[in-house]
């Protein structure tokens, strides 16, 4: 019994190492554009605060990248987030979006954070800074409110 324990151990190990070498995501750091969301709407640091400790990670040109970011399967897991984050929607490509747009993520973004879809439940267990506050939610909120009502004005 000892010696498949330690069999399969040492196959664990050796897998982990082969996967390594497969399939490893490119990780993306590009620089910020005038399109950014944080540049383009005149935001509070509250606010650019909120969406950069809880939502750029995966929706944004600039995501951090923890360490073990590198490693496999998590640099798949993250990889595949960010990926599918930013397809979703891009804060870095803000300015880009069309009015219509703009006004139609606003209201996805509160309603996806009072669901509690985002961020997600999975990435806020690894990264406390990203859990959101009673106060950071009514926060957004209000911002979220008060874009749109500039969207709205816009002609
Ligand atoms: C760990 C990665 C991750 C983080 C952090 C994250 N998101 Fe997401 N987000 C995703 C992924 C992946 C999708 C697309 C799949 C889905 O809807 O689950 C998505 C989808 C969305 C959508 C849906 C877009 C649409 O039009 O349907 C909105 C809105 C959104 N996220 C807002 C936010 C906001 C606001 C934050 C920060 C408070 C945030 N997300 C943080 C990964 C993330």
């Amino acid at each position: 019994m000892k010696k498949i324990l330690k069999y399969l151990a040492i196959l664990l190990l050796v897998i982990l190492v082969i996967i390594q070498f497969i399939n490893r995501p490119e990780q993306i750091s590009e620089p910020v554009t005038e399109n950014d969301i944080i540049g383009t709407l005149n935001i509070s640091p509250g606010m650019s605060d909120l969406l950069k400790a809880a939502c750029y990670d995966c929706h944004s040109n600039q995501p951090r990248y923890p360490w073990y970011s590198e490693i496999a399967p998590f640099s798949w897991w993250i990889g595949e987030h960010i990926e599918h984050g930013r397809d979703e929607l891009n804060f870095s490509e803000w300015a880009t979006f069309s009015k219509r747009k703009r006004d139609h993520k606003l209201e996805e973004m509160v309603e996806e954070v009072e669901e509690g879809h985002m961020p997600l439940p999975k990435y806020t267990w690894m990264h406390s800074d990203a859990r959101l506050s009673k106060e950071q939610i009514t926060m957004l909120k209000e911002w979220v409110t008060s874009e749109r009502a500039k969207i709205a004005a816009e002609d």
